[in-house]
């Protein structure tokens, strides 16, 4: 039986980013960044083995908007510049290993 049938399997549209199918990777804390928010080769391997899993979309674990916000260690954070090219570099690999896998970022404030 072919998957075409089944509509997990086809385009889906969140806003205006289209989707190759409607499988999402919920937002996951992963524990891998390091104390102070930077990417390590542990989390890059993590987003690359969930991209290549064939989902549409990764949602990230919750990404600390402010320093007091910071609510675990390891946890990946957004509250300056100097962590954009961190950022980038997961979003990086998941298009690296799939470019139709869509990857945002949750952002949380705990
Ligand atoms: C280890 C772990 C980490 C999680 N981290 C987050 C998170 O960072 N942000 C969030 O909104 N939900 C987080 N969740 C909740 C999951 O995204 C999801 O909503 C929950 O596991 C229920 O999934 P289900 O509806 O498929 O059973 C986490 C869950 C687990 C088990």
């Amino acid at each position: 039986m072919s998957r075409v049938q089944y509509k997990v399997f086809s385009e889906g549209i969140v806003g205006n980013v289209v989707l190759k199918n409607r499988l999402v990777r919920s937002a996951t804390f992963e524990k891998q960044m390091t104390k102070d928010g930077r990417v390590t080769e542990d989390i890059l391997q993590t987003y690359a083995e969930l991209a290549a899993g064939g989902i549409g979309m990764i949602i990230t674990g919750l990404t600390a908007v402010t320093q007091a916000g910071k609510g675990y260690a390891k946890q990946a954070c957004i509250y300056s510049d100097e962590y954009i090219s961190e950022i980038a570099k997961i979003a990086d690999v998941v298009h690296k290993t799939d470019n139709k896998c869509v990857v945002i970022a949750q952002i949380g404030h705990c």
